[in-house]
């Protein structure tokens, strides 16, 4: 099968210029000026910006949480991030405690196979790693293609690992090409303030909010940092929400440490101000980290133009108003936290980035794809277009514009984040490894489509070869 796109405005993270691409089954074989080559298929992109597939590395798709399950599956939340431009997931599996790793990687593979209108890939949630567990994470970077582990500072009793286990994970897997991923938020502390708010009776949305101060996710990001620096690892922070904890990935990377980290829309756009909402409205709201105020906002995107933050990722795990966030009317600590995002990451970013004059195109392509790519071990074969790539591709209409709403969009959940507001910037045809799976706005793929992407041991530090602490032992 063979694919021609003419005439579009090729854009990666650092080229800008107009030319074919020839697309011969899943790869780009040729880019060039007028090619003449037969194609079974041409697609005409004049007037288009033609950009590698969004990557969103942070989705949470059919995930056990809270007391419920978030509702879109592989099948819906690839099929709405394949809407929005988005060609790949990582999305989150778990073990649970007590769980052998392996088990909860089979798990997650039998949710998505055969469902993905997109490609993706997993990172593993560590809540329980022994030293007789390591092996099982050298199992996942040598040979299943999981590189990257989220461990969370936050959820005692649920997902929070000590330190002693964070250390430990940092430390093999910074030795044997993995990455750990940080939910960087003081849980303990923050636990015991959501304590004193329901003594006093104050159980409304906006105290989900109060409850966990930046303060909280600034600690937890600076005992990162410097487990990661004690454990000679690299280190990435998910969902930064605010400058106190960016100030510290700052200072990190100034020094020299591999830290780095990703913001998500939400925190780009939305503020405190939302758990106002009212009729319990605010309760839509409910993540973590929490909105923040305002001015924060500026702060991440100087973070996103200066690279000390290299990601927008959605953080998307929705649960519907009605029943799910209705589970914690009369208190919000039993809200499920989380929120929907895959299907408008990339429109948003443009419009909000691009057309607002804050970023860059090359800069928006880096944020929502390249750097993703390169991060977790997938580039060059995702993440840019260039010959040999996989022929994942948007054609993006930089002019046209679309009203976000609930009514229209493809997620699995009752409610936008972002109802009624108008974005500049829209994808209207979607390849997924060279074949069309959106076309003109319509979806006209099968589930199943997305294959499982093994990822690429992971080298983010360039220091010694182990820790100079351990070595010293
Ligand atoms: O509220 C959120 N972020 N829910 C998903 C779990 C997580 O911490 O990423
Ligand atoms: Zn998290
Ligand atoms: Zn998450």
């Amino acid at each position: 099968m063979k694919t021609l796109i003419k005439g579009g405005r090729i854009v990666t993270a650092v080229d800008d210029y107009v030319a074919d691409i020839l697309i011969e089954d899943e790869v780009v074989s040729v880019i060039g000026k007028n090619l003449t080559m037969e194609a079974d298929k041409t697609i005409d992109a004049s007037g288009r910006l033609v950009i590698p597939g969004g990557i969103d590395a942070h989705t949470h798709l059919d995930m056990p949480f809270g007391g419920t399950t978030s509702v879109d599956d592989f099948r819906t939340g690839t099929l709405a991030a394949a809407h929005g431009g988005t060609t790949m997931v990582i999305d989150f599996a778990i073990q649970n405690k007590g769980q052998s790793i392996i088990e909860a990687l089979d798990i997650w593979h039998g949710k998505a196979d055969a469902k993905a209108a997109i490609d993706y890939s997993f990172h593993m949630i560590v809540t329980d790693l022994p030293v007789d567990r390591l092996k099982e994470v050298k199992r996942m970077i040598d040979q299943e293609g999981v590189t990257s582990f989220k461990m969370f500072m936050a959820y005692p009793g649920v997902l929070l690992v000590d330190d002693a286990t964070i250390f430990r994970a940092m430390s093999f897997t910074g030795e044997h090409g993995g990455l750990v991923c940080m939910h960087a938020e003081n849980g303990v502390v923050i636990n015991e303030m959501i304590r004193i708010a329901l003594e006093e009776g104050r159980t409304a949305p906006k105290y989900h909010a109060i409850t966990r101060p930046t303060k909280a996710e600034a600690e937890g990001t600076n005992r990162a940092i410097a487990l990661a620096e004690m454990a000679n690892s690299a280190v990435y922070m998910v969902h930064l929400s605010c400058h106190d904890a960016l100030k510290k990935v700052k200072e990190a990377r100034d020094e020299g440490i591999p830290a780095f980290a990703e913001t998500c829309p939400q925190y780009l756009f939305l503020d405190d101000t939302a758990y106002e909402e009212e009729n319990f409205g605010g309760a839509k709201y409910v993540m973590t980290p929490p909105l923040r105020a305002k001015w924060n906002q500026n702060e991440l995107w100087t973070g996103l133009r200066m690279n000390d933050l290299q990601c927008v990722s959605t953080d998307h795990c929705p649960f519907c108003f009605k029943e799910q966030k209705e589970l914690g009317r009369n208190d919000f600590s039993k809200i499920p936290n989380g929120g929907p995002g895959v299907e408008h990451r990339m429109s948003l970013i443009y419009n909000g980035g691009v057309v607002a004059g804050r970023i860059d195109v090359n800069r928006f392509v880096e944020i929502t794809s390249t750097a993703p790519a390169k991060i977790f071990g997938l580039f060059p074969r995702k993440g840019t277009i260039a010959v040999g790539s996989d022929a994942d591709i948007v054609i993006f209409n930089p002019n046209k514009k679309m009203t976000i709403s609930a009514k229209t969009h493809h997620m699995n959940v009752d409610y936008s984040c972002y109802e009624g507001k108008e974005v500049q910037g829209v994808s209207e045809t979607v390849l997924s490894r060279g074949k069309v799976i959106i076309e003109n706005e319509q979806y006209v793929g099968r589930p199943g489509d997305g294959k499982y992407q093994k990822r690429s041991m992971i080298q983010l530090k360039y220091k010694e070869p182990a820790s100079p602490v351990l070595a010293r032992i």
